[in-house]
């Protein structure tokens, strides 16, 4: 795909539902009784891995495309027929969770209540991804689970069972990690207290209580955030709706505040502030960005966000900051290139075990357009340009064109081609099919606002 440099970009897009919150929404219906009704259900690889998934255990899970009745609407209700917490069958196949990190780790936890024996996999990026970082506290759980590799790494073996409640201190702010032991939890036959370094979107945590789950958020005494979860309640199927998802609003974001003579709206986007880093690093850096319209659909926060061309300053970014912004980091990085000054992102070494080595790719992929950035060990130091440089298409003096290869991951792919948008030459992006992992419409979303 070839990315054109752009004069301007101007008009709205409603962004598709929030992964994870797609994910989440077909495991607890699956798990509860009665119907689970969901709208804006994020119809992308990742997500449709999990309904596959679930059907292989036994769940009646009905798609309805809306655009089958209305073509300008790409949205999906999804019905998932909940089989109960102790309803789920045995597998005849090993289940795939294809790319999805989330699908194998939520899964996991509710696997290891099940008095069966489930074998999971996923594709070639998957298999290298780390998977003692569950298998550690759902054996502590009591959890048969082993994987056939060195790496600890998939496929994974799952013998469920009768839990056991653990206190478990994660070493790594992973909201997969988190909720998988939460899943757990409700199979457990005492409380279940988890504790995380910082505190990683905590969607699990507000759907598992709008279910019927009992649950409540602990500090511990060094004031790291938790979670204890009581086991012992029926999960209720529920009628919801997705929020749309921030991670891809936010290359719009980027697209809006890097193109000259642009204002773009992005309609009903979640705000959760365990995922609203994008936000707050856009305003330290000083650009048009306001959030109107906010409002609650369900228990999430959503609301509309108009964002217009900017100059930008470098900043820092790490610590606590890092778990609400995780996936916005490409993005990110490519904003901070186009700023004035420095900008410095740290703690952020769980990049490296992304559907890609985030921090590698980024860094080579910068340089290659000309950017000057230094690689860290958990982030890296990227010279912004600066937008002094006149904001008139290919004259911006900040990325050069040339070729990028997104690895077959999805964050890259988009992030580069936003870089393409203030090239001073085309970036041809090499395979830009793995944008279906999470926004199967972007590059129609994208070319819609171009002037
Ligand atoms: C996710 C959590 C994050 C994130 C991923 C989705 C989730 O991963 O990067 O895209 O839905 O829980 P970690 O929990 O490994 O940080």
């Amino acid at each position: 795909m070839k990315i054109e440099p752009v004069r301007a970009l101007r008009g709205s897009v409603t962004v598709p539902g929030d992964k994870s919150i797609s994910h989440r929404a077909i495991m607890l219906g699956a798990i509860s009784e009665g119907d689970t009704r969901i709208e804006g259900f994020l119809r992308s690889a990742d997500c449709l891995a999990t309904i596959d998934c679930m059907r292989r255990l036994g769940v009646m899970i009905d798609v309805i495309d809306r655009n089958e009745y209305d073509p300008e609407d790409t949205s999906s209700v999804v019905i998932v027929r909940g089989k109960g917490l102790h309803g789920l069958r045995e597998p005849r196949q090993t289940l795939d969770a294809m790319n999805s990190g989330t699908t194998v780790r939520l899964l996991s936890g509710i696997l290891a209540g099940q008095p069966f024996t489930t074998q999971i996999t996923g594709d070639r990026s998957l298999k290298k991804r780390p998977m003692k970082r569950i298998i550690q506290p759902l054996s502590e759980m009591g959890c048969r689970i082993s994987s056939q590799t060195a790496t600890d790494t998939l496929p994974l073996t799952i013998t469920g069972g009768e839990l056991h409640g653990i206190q478990y201190r994660s070493a790594v702010a992973s909201a997969q990690v988190k909720s998988c032991v939460l899943l757990a939890g409700l199979y457990a036959q005492e409380p279940t207290y988890y504790i995380e370094p910082a505190l990683s979107r905590n969607h699990t945590e507000l759907m598992l209580s709008a279910f019927g789950a009992n649950l409540k958020t602990k500090t511990d005494r060094e004031g790291r955030p938790g979670v204890i979860i009581y086991p012992g309640t029926i999960l209720r199927g529920q009628s919801l709706t997705v929020p749309g998802d921030i991670s891809s609003a936010a290359y719009f974001i980027a697209a809006g505040l890097l193109a000259p003579h642009s204002e773009i709206t992005l309609y009903n986007v979640g705000i959760n502030e365990t995922r609203d880093g994008i936000l707050r690093v856009v305003r330290a850096m000083g650009g048009s960005l306001r959030a109107v319209n906010v409002r609650m659909e369900g228990r999430e926060p959503v609301a509309d966000l108009i964002v217009r061309s900017s100059s930008l300053t470098g900043t820092t970014i790490g610590g606590s900051l890092i778990p609400p912004l995780i996936d916005e980091l490409p993005i990110i990085a490519v904003m901070a290139a186009c700023a004035e000054g420095d900008t410095v992102i740290r703690d952020a070494g769980e990049l490296r075990v992304k559907e890609s080595d985030r921090l590698k790719a980024i860094v080579e992929n910068l340089t290659a357009l000309g950017v000057t950035v230094r690689e860290t060990e958990t982030g890296m130091v990227i010279e912004g340009k600066g937008v002094k440089a006149r904001r008139r298409p290919g004259r911006m003096g900040i990325f050069k064109g040339g070729v990028i290869d997104p690895l077959d991951d999805h964050r890259l792919a988009m992030a580069f081609s936003v870089a393409g948008l203030v090239a001073d030459d085309p970036i041809t992006i090499t395979n830009t099919d793995c944008v279906g992992i999470s926004y199967p419409d972007f590059y129609e979303d994208l070319a819609a606002l171009t002037v």
